[in-house]
Formats: structure tokens, sequence, C-alpha cells
């Protein structure tokens, strides 16, 4: 449902919400039961600014910024489902209730600008355990400066990280699973609408898909159907535990760009079985696994998001460079996907969404927070 705005003095009209939009981005998007307001989503950006795992105000003011700019829906970073799955000692995560609390107070205020919420659960595997980058230090952190030894799907690192990962066993991938189930409740019961699993960029899950960082030997090893498995499970799981109503998106990596690594075909082939597990649209990234030459360059990624929409019959959302109205507009227009996902360009300019209705030519009036809408150009 499109939610009002309830933080407004009590005399301040509701938008009127009455304006047909010309764009395709200003054009809402229904999933399940959550209809979008736009097509211009947050891609989930890692603050390292957590302490214990728990969101504060650094989160509310960013997170609630994006919302207040316009955005559809506003994607809280990779938050662990557990706490050696964190990035970094300063990753968000959502194993307790204190962080549940935390949470909610941000979606509320999302919510209350008009935006929907979404939050990426994630587990870092083999990567996680790693300097923020804010500190001087770089790279594994030590036990003795609060790390810990990583968990992967074999004993293999990742260059330049955690020398000797665990590989998880049956009973560890289990409780991996069931993790992700019980931070989706949670997520559902602070109120966040749309949960995006993350299985990309070389962490835990894109770690066993892929046959760089996937050596086992036993049924989450070897061929793809055995590589998928865990990606799988773990959507399975957290579609058990969450009403029917409720999205789940998954992203992922679609190439590690090696000739030996993860592929798009894998990537449409596993995005088929997603869609029939119940999801409801693929966050189309790329890389991360394995240090690899990329050809960054605006759009790169949307061929994988328009391949993957159109062989694997799933809605995606194309992400990567994506910073001019138009281009974003195109990428919709053109069929290439059904949504865009902003990062950077949105750190740049919080109101982005609100400038480009204006391009676009939307009476974008509604979607300008009423407390700033004497500014809005006319
Ligand atoms: C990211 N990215 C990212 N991706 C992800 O799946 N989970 C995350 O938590 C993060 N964290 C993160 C932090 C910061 C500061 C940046 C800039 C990026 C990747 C991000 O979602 C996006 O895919 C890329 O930034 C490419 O999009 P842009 O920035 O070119 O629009």
């Amino acid at each position: 449902m499109l939610r009002p705005r309830t933080w407004l003095p009590e005399h301040t009209p509701e938008p009127s919400g009455d304006s047909t939009p010309v764009s395709q981005l200003f054009t809402p998007i229904t999933l399940r039961d959550v209809t979008i307001r736009n097509r211009v989503w947050v891609a989930p950006m890692c603050q390292y600014s957590a302490v214990d795992g728990l969101p504060n105000d650094w989160h509310l003011v960013h997170l609630g910024s994006f919302a207040r700019g316009g955005a559809g829906l506003v994607i809280s970073e990779a938050t662990a489902v557990v706490p050696e799955g964190r990035i970094s000692p300063d990753d968000a995560g959502l194993w307790n209730d204190e962080q549940q609390a935390a949470w909610a107070r941000i979606v509320e205020f999302v919510h209350d600008q008009g935006a929907t919420a979404g939050i990426q659960l994630a587990h870092a595997g083999r990567k996680a355990s790693t300097y923020s980058g804010f500190t001087a230090a770089r790279g594994a952190v030590p036990e003795a400066d609060g790390g810990w030894r990583p968990v992967g799907p074999s004993a293999a690192p990742y260059p330049g990280l955690h020398e000797d990962p665990e590989p998880l066993d049956a009973a560890g991938i289990a409780r991996v699973v069931t993790a992700f189930g019980d931070a989706a409740e949670r997520a559902v019961a602070a109120g966040f609408d749309v949960l995006e699993v993350h299985a990309a960029h070389g962490y835990l899950i894109h770690e066993f898909l892929s046959p760089l960082s996937n050596h086992r030997e036993d049924e989450y090893g070897g061929p793809f159907e055995h590589r998928a498995r865990l990606a799988l499970e773990v959507v399975r799981e957290i579609r058990g535990r969450v009403d029917a109503g409720v999205p789940v998106i998954v992203r992922l990596s679609a190439t590690d760009w090696l000739d030996d690594g993860w592929n798009v075909e894998e990537t449409v082939q596993l995005a088929a079985l997603l869609r029939e597990e119940g999801v409801d649209l693929v966050d189309t990234s790329t890389g991360g696994n394995a240090p690899a030459e990329i050809p960054v360059g605006p759009g790169y990624q949307v061929p994988f998001a328009r391949r993957v929409r159109a062989e694997a019959q799933v809605p995606t959302g194309a992400v990567g460079l994506i910073t001019d109205a138009k281009q974003a507009e195109d990428i919709l227009a053109d069929g290439s996907a059904d949504v865009v996902l902003l990062g950077r360009e949105l750190l740049r300019d919080p109101h982005w969404p609100l400038h480009a209705a204006r391009e676009l030519g939307e009476d974008a009036t509604d979607l300008w927070p009423v407390q700033y809408r004497r500014a809005a150009p006319r």
C-alpha cells in the first residue's frame, strides 16, 4: 500500500496523488502487497557506523534523507544476520531485539516521508572481519583488534584478507539459513516492507555460487545445482517465515568477470529458480568475489539486468553508474529493467529524485516534503 505521511501538522493536506505520471521512472510499481511510489531505489550502502550492530542517528539521517528526497524504495545497508557475518566490526546487524527496535525507529521515519523501506540481509562469509576503510589499518581485523575468524564455503581465502576462513560444515550452513529467516522475521517486525537477500559481491552466498571460492565436494559444491543450493535454501527459508504479501528480492553478481568464474548464463539459470521460489525481483550487480578487470562506465551493468529480465522472465533492477534522469528513464523504457538503483549519485544529491521528476516533466509537487514545498520549482 502507499502510506500516508503521518509526520505532518494536522492541518496539512495529504498529497493529492492525482497527477498521472508521464515517465516510467515515476510510475509506481507493485510487488505483492507493496506499492512503491516510483522506480528510483536507493542501492544498499554500508556506512560502517554501527556499534555492536546497532544502527543509530547517522543511519536515521542517512536513510531518512533519501526518503525525504523522493526515492521510492530506501534499502538499508548490508545488515548482518549474525555477528560473524559482518564485513567489519562497525557493520549494522539484525540479530537481537535492541537492533530491531533501532531499525523500527528508522523505518518509521522513512514511511513518514512516503517512501517504502527495504533492508539488505547479509552474511559476509570469508570477506568478514575486515577494516572499514575509515582507519589507517586495512585488510583483515585480527582478533586482538576485535576481529574474528570468518567462515566460508571452503578454506580458500579472498586474496589479501583472512588467510584461513573456516569451511562451514552442514550444521553451520543450517545455522546460516535459519539466521537469514530469523532476521527476515525481525525485519518485518521492525516495519520493513521489502527484504533483499545479499547474494552478490563475493559475500557468503556468492562465495557458494562461484567455483572460484567454492571447492566443496558435498551437495553444496561442484555442479551448478549444488553451488546454487544455499541461495535457494535461504530464499525458501525467508519465504516460509514471512507473510506472502512481503516482497523478497535478491541481489546477484551476474558475473565474476573471469573466464573460470560465476557467469551470466548461470545467473539467468539461478534467477529463474529464484523466481520459482517466490523471488519478486533480481537486483543485478556484478563482481566482488575475486580481483578482476571490470569495464566500468555509465550503466555498465545494465546489459546483465536486461538479459536476466528477458531470459529468466523475472523483474530486474539495474544498478551501477546510473546518474542521469534521462539515462534512468531510457533503461526502463527500453525494457532493460523494472527499476533503477542509485548509490553514489544519491550520496552526492539525496534530492536527486525531486530533480529527476522535474527533468522528466512530472508534476512532482507531492513528492516534495511539505516543509520544503515553497522551494519546489513550478
Ligand atoms: C556500496 N555498495 C553496496 N552494495 C551492496 O550490495 N551492499 C552494501 O552494503 C553496499 N555498500 C556500499 C557502500 C558504499 C559507500 C558504496 C558507494 C557502495 C554498492 C552499491 O550498492 C552499488 O551497487 C554501487 O555503488 C554501484 O552503484 P552506483 O554507486 O554507481 O550508483
